[in-house]
C-alpha cells in the first residue's frame, strides 16, 4: 500500500506523517530529506547549481538511508545538518534541477517496493506515485506555517526570526509551485486536510480517517 502525502513547507507533513506511520505501522519516507542531503553535500563540497558534472558525480555515488528517525548520508548521520536555514534555502533551487529529480524519483520508487509506505513530499501523488492507493494534500496558512518553523528551529537549537522565516516560506512556496518540473500541486484525486487550526493528534486522526475510508 502506498499513501502519498504532499503539501507545502510547514503544513505539518513531517510531524503528522511520522505519527500516522507509527499508528498504522507503515514505513515513513521523508523525500524532502533526500533533496536536503544533496543540497548539504553540494554546500560542503562547494559545488554550485551550474556545476552539472560534479552534481552528477555526487548522484552516482550517493547513498541515502532513511531509518525512520535518522537520515544517513554516505554513512554519516546528517539528521541535524540538513535542517539548518542555509540548507533549507539551498534545497529549494537544488530541487528544481531536472536530473536531480529524476534520480530522487528513481530512489523513492525503489524504497517503496514490496512495502506498505507513507511517503511525504511535493510530487508524490502527482509524479512519483500517480497511482498511489491514497493521496492526501496537507495545507495551512503561511503565517501558521512560519510560526511552526520558528518553534521547530527553537527545539533544534537554531535561532530564527519570524518575519524572515515567513518571507522564506512564501518565496519557497512560489518557487516550488511555479517550477516547470514537478511543481507542488494537489493531485486531482487527493483529499485536502487543512492543518491550520487543530492540534497534532486531531490532524493525524483526520489523515487516518481518510486512509481508513479508502482502504
Ligand atoms: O519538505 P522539506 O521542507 O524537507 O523539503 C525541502 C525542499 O525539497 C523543498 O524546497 C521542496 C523540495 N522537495 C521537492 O521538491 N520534492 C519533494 N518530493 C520533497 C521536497
Amino acid at each position: 500500500m502506498i499513501v502519498a502525502v504532499d503539501g507545502p513547507a510547514g503544513s505539518g507533513k513531517g510531524t503528522l506523517t511520522k505519527l500516522v506511520a507509527e499508528k498504522l505501522n507503515l514505513q515513513y519516507i521523508d523525500t524532502g530529506a533526500m533533496y536536503r542531503c544533496i543540497a548539504l553535500k553540494m554546500l560542503e563540497d562547494g559545488i554550485g547549481l551550474e556545476d552539472t558534472e560534479k552534481i552528477k558525480e555526487i548522484l552516482d555515488n550517493v547513498k541515502i538511508d532513511l531509518d525512520g528517525t535518522k537520515v544517513i548520508l554516505n554513512g554519516r548521520d546528517v539528521s541535524k545538518e540538513i535542517r539548518t536555514v542555509e540548507v533549507s534555502n539551498f534545497t529549494s533551487p537544488v530541487s528544481t534541477i531536472d536530473f536531480i529529480r529524476t534520480k530522487m524519483v528513481e530512489l523513492q520508487r525503489g524504497l517503496a517496493k514490496e512495502k506498505d509506505v507513507i511517503m511525504e513530499g511535493r510530487d508524490i501523488g502527482t509524479v512519483v506515485f500517480p497511482d498511489a492507493d491514497i493521496k492526501i494534500y496537507l495545507d495551512a496558512t503561511a503565517e501558521e506555517r512560519a510560526k511552526r518553523r520558528v518553534k521547530q528551529n527553537e527545539e533544534n537549537g537554531i535561532s530564527s526570526n519570524y518575519e524572515q522565516i515567513l518571507k522564506d516560506i512564501i518565496e519557497r512556496d512560489t518557487r516550488d509551485m511555479s517550477r516547470p518540473n514537478s511543481p507542488l500541486r494537489k493531485a486531482e484525486d487527493a483529499v485536502v486536510v487543512d492543518t491550520t487550526d487543530a492540534e497534532c493528534e486531531v490532524n493525524a486522526q483526520k489523515i487516518i480517517d481518510v486512509i481508513k475510508s479508502k482502504m
